[in-house]
């Protein structure tokens, strides 16, 4: 299996979804459980060999990096934290170009912060399990009222194995979707995205898109059926809460009465 040593973070966005919370808080600091957003994306990225996260912040020393030094023993093999600055609010596209220097010639994964996963070992994980060679994306099925809030693979969902991706649209209309798999916010990239990265212009809401990018690679997608939680979102966030919490044997048999009585 290939070592994908560096996962890039984009950690830059001002979780306005998450107001008034995100006012105290970073957006990758909010609590799921016991536990801050990042903390789940640290423990699925060191399930994947992971050695080092590079965050993508608007400040050199956020918080979350103070967060993530002082658990860097609760990782296997997960112990560096790097932060590159995005300067300008300019999109997805732009935060993952600003970690071109430190991510260098090899292969990298990127996490979307804002997403939990269940199982956390079928996210960033299958991807390196799957690579050979091409860029890979995870998707997952979405019913059509959602089709709208993601990025859209085109790919023939009835194979088996890595399948091959023959276009991408972010954030289609429902009735221009061509498919029903949404990009779920990790994805293993050759280095070769940086030089499209770089020579692209603004696209989809005036931002350079990663999702643009993307379409001129050789791109294959890895199917996950589990549970995927939009945590920059109100109800993404609180039915990550209940997931992990209904998971905790101590916490289960409260949670289950406390929903049945209220
Ligand atoms: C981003 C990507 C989109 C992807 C989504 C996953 O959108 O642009 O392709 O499907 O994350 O959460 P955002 O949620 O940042 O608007």
């Amino acid at each position: 299996m290939t070592q994908i040593p560096k996962v890039v973070i984009p950690a830059a966005g001002l979780g306005t979804r998450m107001r008034p919370a995100t006012l105290a808080v970073d957006k990758e600091l909010l609590t799921v459980v016991d536990r801050p957003i990042i903390d789940y994306i640290a423990m699925e990225a060191a399930l994947a060999g992971v050695e080092e996260l590079v965050l993508v912040c608007r400040e050199s020393r956020p918080a979350v990096l103070g967060y993530l030094q002082a658990r860097s023993d609760a990782w296997p093999g997960l112990s560096r934290f790097s932060v590159v600055v995005q300067e300008r609010p300019l999109g997805l596209g732009d935060a993952v170009l600003q970690s071109r220097s430190v991510v260098g010639a090899a292969p990298f994964g990127v996490m979307l912060p804002d997403v939990l996963l269940y199982p956390p070992q079928a996210g960033m994980a299958a991807l390196v399990q799957a690579f050979a060679g091409n860029s890979l994306i995870l998707v997952n099925p979405v019913p059509s009222a959602q089709l709208s809030a993601y990025g859209i693979a085109d790919c023939d969902d009835t194979r088996e194995g890595v399948l091959p991706v023959r276009g991408l649209v972010e954030k289609p209309e429902p009735d221009q979707a061509p498919s029903n798999l949404a990009v779920t916010g990790r994805y293993l990239f050759t280095p070769e995205l940086f030089e499209w990265l770089a020579r692209q212009g603004s696209g989809h809401n005036d931002e350079v898109q990663l999702t643009d990018a993307m379409t001129r690679l050789e791109l294959g997608a890895v199917r996950f059926d589990g549970r995927c939680y939009d945590c920059g979102s109100r109800a993404g966030l609180v039915q990550a809460v209940l997931e992990y919490g209904l998971r905790d044997p101590q916490l289960a048999p409260i949670l289950r009465t406390a929903l049945s009585t209220l």
